[in-house]
Formats: C-alpha cells, sequence, structure tokens
C-alpha cells in the first residue's frame, strides 16, 4: 500500500473480531513456485498464482520469511530483515505482491522472527566482535562453566543450545541451530530495534505478523539447568522460557509501539509451543492488547509419546476431541482461537489425521476440512492442503533437506548407538519435509513447480494429485475447500457461533454443535474407514443437510470417512 493509498483510504472502524470470518493460507516460498528455473520457488512463482488463491476465497495470505538470509533453517535465520533474499526476489516483487493481494481484497502477513537472528545478521556480528560492543549484550553471552557450556539446555536441532566463541572465551545461547543465535530481550534496544522494523513493514503497507515461537523471548535470566528425559543428552529448558517472566509485559509493549492506533485491521498471530489454554486467554484478551490469537500445539502432540515427534504413536480420537474442546471451550468467552492441521512444521494433514491410501485420501482429507473450518476460530490452510498433498516417502537421509531431520540422524545414529534403518522408519511420518516438497500445480515434470531441477524432490503422486486435475472438478479436494471457506464467509453461526463438543467418548466420530440465536448447525465427522451409526440426545430428523463428502444421504449414518453439516429446521 502506498503513501497515497492509506490517505485516501476510507476511515472504517473494524469491529476487533473481524477475522472471525477470514481464512489464511500459509505459503512457503521456497516450495509454492519457481518463476526462473533455479528450483527454488520465489515471489514471481507466488505472484502468479494469486488468481489461483482468489479462486480458493481465502482471505489472507502468511508468507513464511523471504528474508534475506543464510538459508540454514529455510529463512528462519534472518541476516537483513528489512529486504527480501535474492533467491526468493526483490523488494519491488514483493510490493507487487502486497498490492496484487490488495488488489484483489486479500491481506498479507509477513512472519516475524525475533527471538533469534542468523549469526550473519550485523547485530550479532557487532555482539560477537569483541565483550565490551555495545551490542554484547543484545544475545546472550555466558562464561563457561567448569569448562563447559553454561547450562544443559539442549537445541530444539539436537546437540547443546550453547556455541563457544573462541575470540571471546564465552558462549552464546541458540536455542535453534547455533546459525541461529537468541536475541536478548532484555534489553531495551533490542526491542527498541524489533519494533522499529515492524512498523517499517506495516507502513510499507503489510497486514500483519505471524510471530515466530514468540513465547520463547523471555527467558529467566538466571539460566537454570533443565530436567533430562529418559534417553536424551541434553537438559529441557523449556520450563525456564516457555511463557516466561516478561512475556505478557514483551508483546503488551509490542502491541503500544507497533499496533497501537493503526486503524487498518492488522492481524497477528504467536506460534507458542507449550502455550497453555490458560496462557492463550491472557495473549488473546482483547482488553489486554498483545495478539489477537495464538498457534498452539496440543493438538499436534496427541501422536507422539511424551510429545517427542521422533516416537510417534498413534492418534486415539478421543485424545483429539478432548484436547480441542478443551480449547474451545477455555476461549470461548475470551480470547480467540487458530485452527490448523499443518504448517511447514507439521505433517501433512490427510496422511497425519485422515487415510491417504487412494481409496480415502479424497474422502478424508475433504471430511478433516469440514470439520476444522467449522471449528470456532481462524482457520490456516496450507499451501496443498487443499489438493490433499499427502506425506512424502524419502529413502536415504541423502533425501531429506531439514535441518532438524539431518542433525537428529547425525545425533541418533553416532551419540545415541541407533541404526540408520531405525532413525529413518522413526522420523518417517512426522518429519518437517513432508510438508515442504513443493505444490503439485499439474502432472508434468517436478509437478509443474520448476522447469529446473528441484531443491527438494517432488512427490511422485503429483502425476495424480496436482492443482490443474482439480480447480475445474466440482467433485475435488479442492472445489470442498471452496465451500467451506464460503461457508465461514455466509454464515454468522460458522464464524461467530458457541460451539458444543457431542459424543466426547466416541472412538471414531467427531461430533459438534454450532449455534447462534435462530441458527444451529451440527458436524459430524467419522475418521475411520468403517460405517458408523451417530445416536444424538437431541432429534435431528428433517434437518437440512448443508454440506458433505458423499452423494447426500440425510441419515445419521456415516459412510467411511464421510462428512455431514446439518442445519437445524425450526
Ligand atoms: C518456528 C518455525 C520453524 C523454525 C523455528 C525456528 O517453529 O515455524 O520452521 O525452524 O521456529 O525459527
Amino acid at each position: 500500500m502506498t503513501v497515497e493509498h492509506i490517505e485516501l483510504a476510507p476511515a472504517i472502524t473494524v469491529p476487533k473480531d473481524w477475522f472471525a470470518s477470514q481464512v489464511v493460507y500459509q505459503v512457503y516460498p521456497r516450495s509454492f513456485a519457481d518463476s526462473n528455473g533455479d528450483g527454488v520457488g520465489d515471489l514471481r512463482g507466488i505472484l502468479s498464482k494469486l488468481d489461483y488463491l482468489q479462486r480458493l476465497g481465502v482471505d489472507v495470505v502468511w508468507l513464511s520469511p523471504i528474508y534475506t538470509s543464510p538459508q540454514d533453517d529455510n529463512g528462519y535465520d534472518i541476516s537483513d530483515y528489512r529486504n527480501v533474499d535474492p533467491i526468493f526476489g526483490t523488494l519491488a516483487d514483493l510490493q507487487e505482491l502486497t498490492d496484487g493481494l490488495h488488489a484483489r481484497g486479500m491481506k498479507l502477513v509477513m512472519d516475524l522472527v525475533v527471538n533469534h537472528t542468523s549469526d550473519e545478521h550485523p547485530w550479532f556480528i557487532e555482539s560477537r566482535s569483541s565483550k565490551d560492543n555495545p551490542k554484547r549484550d543484545w544475545y546472550w553471552w555466558r562464561q563457561p562453566r567448569r569448562g563447559a557450556e553454561p547450562n544443559n539446555w539442549g537445541s530444539a536441532f539436537s546437540g547443546p543450545a550453547w556455541e563457544f566463541d573462541q575470540a571471546t572465551g564465552e558462549y552464546y545461547l541458540h536455542l535453534f541451530s547455533k546459525k541461529q543465535p537468541d536475541l536478548n530481550w532484555e534489553n531495551p534496544e533490542v526491542r527498541a530495534a524489533v519494533y522499529e522494523m515492524m512498523n517499517w513493514w506495516l507502513d510499507r503497507g503489510v497486514d500483519g505478523f505471524r510471530m515466530d515461537v514468540i513465547n520463547f523471548i523471555s527467558k529467566d535470566t538466571s539460566l537454570p539447568d533443565g530436567p533430562v528425559a529418559d534417553g536424551k543428552l541434553f537438559g529441557d529448558g523449556g520450563p525456564h522460557f516457555l511463557s516466561g517472566p516478561r512475556i505478557h509485559e514483551f508483546l503488551h509493549e509490542m502491541n503500544l509501539e507497533v499496533f497501537a492506533g493503526r486503524d487498518n485491521p492488522l492481524l497477528t498471530v504467536g506460534e507458542m509451543p507449550g502455550v497453555t489454554v490458560e496462557d492463550a486467554v491472557l495473549f488473546t484478551d482483547p482488553a489486554r492488547a498483545e495478539v489477537d490469537m495464538v498457534f498452539q500445539f496440543e493438538h499436534v502432540a496427541l501422536d507422539q509419546e511424551d510429545g517427542d515427534k521422533w516416537r510417534p504413536k498413534k492418534l486415539q480420537l478421543t485424545d483429539l476431541k478432548k484436547s480441542l474442546g478443551r480449547w474451545q471451550e477455555g476461549l470461548a468467552e475470551t480470547g480467540w482461537n487458530s485452527l490448523y492441521w499443518g504448517n511447514h512444521d507439521q505433517a501433512r494433514a490427510v496422511s497425519r489425521f485422515g487415510d491417504d491410501s487412494p481409496q480415502y485420501r479424497e474422502l478424508s482429507a475433504k471430511m478433516l476440512a469440514g470439520v476444522l473450518h467449522l471449528h470456532r476460530g481462524t482457520p490456516y490452510v496450507y499451501q496443498g492442503e487443499e489438493l490433499g498433498m499427502t506425506n512424502m516417502s524419502f529413502g536415504a537421509i541423502s533425501d531429506y533437506r531439514d535441518i532438524e531431520v539431518l542433525n537428529h540422524h547425525r545425533e541418533a545414529t553416532t551419540h545415541l548407538g541407533h541404526t540408520d534403518a531405525e532413525v529413518l522408519a522413526a522420523l518417517a511420518p512426522l518429519n518437517r519435509d513432508n510438508a515442504r516438497t513443493p505444490v503439485q500445480w499439474e502432472a508434468s515434470l517436478h509437478g509443474g513447480f520448476t522447469t529446473g531441477s528441484p531443491w527438494i524432490a517432488v512427490n511422485p503422486n503429483s502425476s495424480h494429485i496436482n492443482a490443474a486435475a482439480q480447480i475445474d472438478d466440482p467433485d475435488s479436494v479442492f472445489s470442498f475447500y471452496r465451500k467451506v471457506i464460503a461457508l465461514r464467509h455466509a454464515e454468522p453461526v460458522v464464524s461467530h457461533g458457541n460451539f458444543t463438543m457431542l459424543l466426547p467418548d466416541d472412538a471414531n466420530v467427531y461430533a459438534f454443535t454450532r449455534s447462534i440465536p435462530g441458527s444451529t448447525l451440527l458436524v459430524l465427522g467419522n475418521f475411520s474407514g468403517a460405517q458408523q451409526h451417530v445416536t444424538l440426545d437431541e432429534d435431528w430428523t428433517g434437518a437440512e443437510l448443508i454440506l458433505g463428502n458423499y452423494p447426500s444421504d440425510p441419515s445419521l449414518r456415516l459412510r467411511p470417512w464421510e462428512l455431514k453439516v446439518f442445519r437445524a429446521v425450526d
């Protein structure tokens, strides 16, 4: 948005919960669409797909990081917050993207990665240059403890969370890779620099931020050791930095310094691993002015032993309903939920929560869309989910690209005594590269993603799972997403209705109602490949079936992976 644009815009007052009727689409640029044949997706690639996004009907695009970056963690390691990495394009391309989205009535939300920078960011280069550099205190530098790391914390990407710096004889903290040093938010100069950068982006017309691991920014400054779980090499620092002592203060300050006083509708969502419902109420209470909504992680940890993604286990539907139901209830009065099955850090939704076999892939992808989008909250669609894209079957470790996978494989085979085959089998279901294979646009070579050699393999099922085959097919997964998204736009009961979970103990059927005065919907989703007969306390005979993924049948019988949405008739 240009300055003239802002001045000409009518002074509209937007209700704070305008995002209740919106749907967000996440673009992971490296894997979306490649315009120049270098094998990496880019901004001009995204520009070429704006009509596609408009057709889908989404309101907001969240763009994963496109900033200048050494790409150690695919752009979540930023070395210049105010520029675009040449692999993705230029600032001018980004402006064109912003304008192109606005022209189509869509908004652009940028990723804000400020728990850490790249070690190649000028701030860190200065900070590490000497102990008395003015920016020394912008990061977490500590003396060795007994000649080793200052505490026992492990990094999220294996190994210790500390890296020794030869030049000054101290360690710096990195909760992620050693190329992602943590910023010290205790220092007011750091906070001011971040807010200034955020304002700079908003002044250029972006419409909000998805805030990367934002509940990690306030740490217990004494940095105590964390508990060491069985079979682990390092301590878990989580208790000392997850939603730490000053987190609410920092987010409120950010709100005042960046968002307050801007009258165009901005969307803020905090990514918050480990966040509890009770904390989320505080984070998203509009009266407290922190963020609009958070990404919570409970429902994506239910298929893991002790929340360890490398020890997958079967998901129990009753656990999923219990968890999502608690979040619905907890944020019913105050605050707001975000709704997601997947993103660039999670396995593909249909492979994880549905059934990606040829027989049930489409049915279960549609059922999942209906169940998620009809909850109360703002739904997020991760690129390719709207096509029913599946997990990838990778072969050797050399097929993977994700630093998290590669580091884990190295640590598990060299220090924990696991065999290559064991590690590969354990990481297959939930590794992040499942979601990072390129979007499948067409049946042609590399799924139409690139004319070159893709940075990561395209899923061979692109020969039949692709956008070209779906956009004009009224029965496709894509068309089903269009319907579900349109339903949120059209129906106040979807955007604003109360949520009531039904049948919490049923192991196969997900059932709930949404209601506002004068309108009630019943949503039934069969999470199994077997037929189910639903019995409800209330009489739903005669209700109107308004959405489903099978040929219409108004009974309460559910065929394999069937979704039925009824509207009560008075
Ligand atoms: C977030 C991002 C993830 C990244 C990490 C470190 O969880 O979503 O992709 O690796 O933060 O920035």
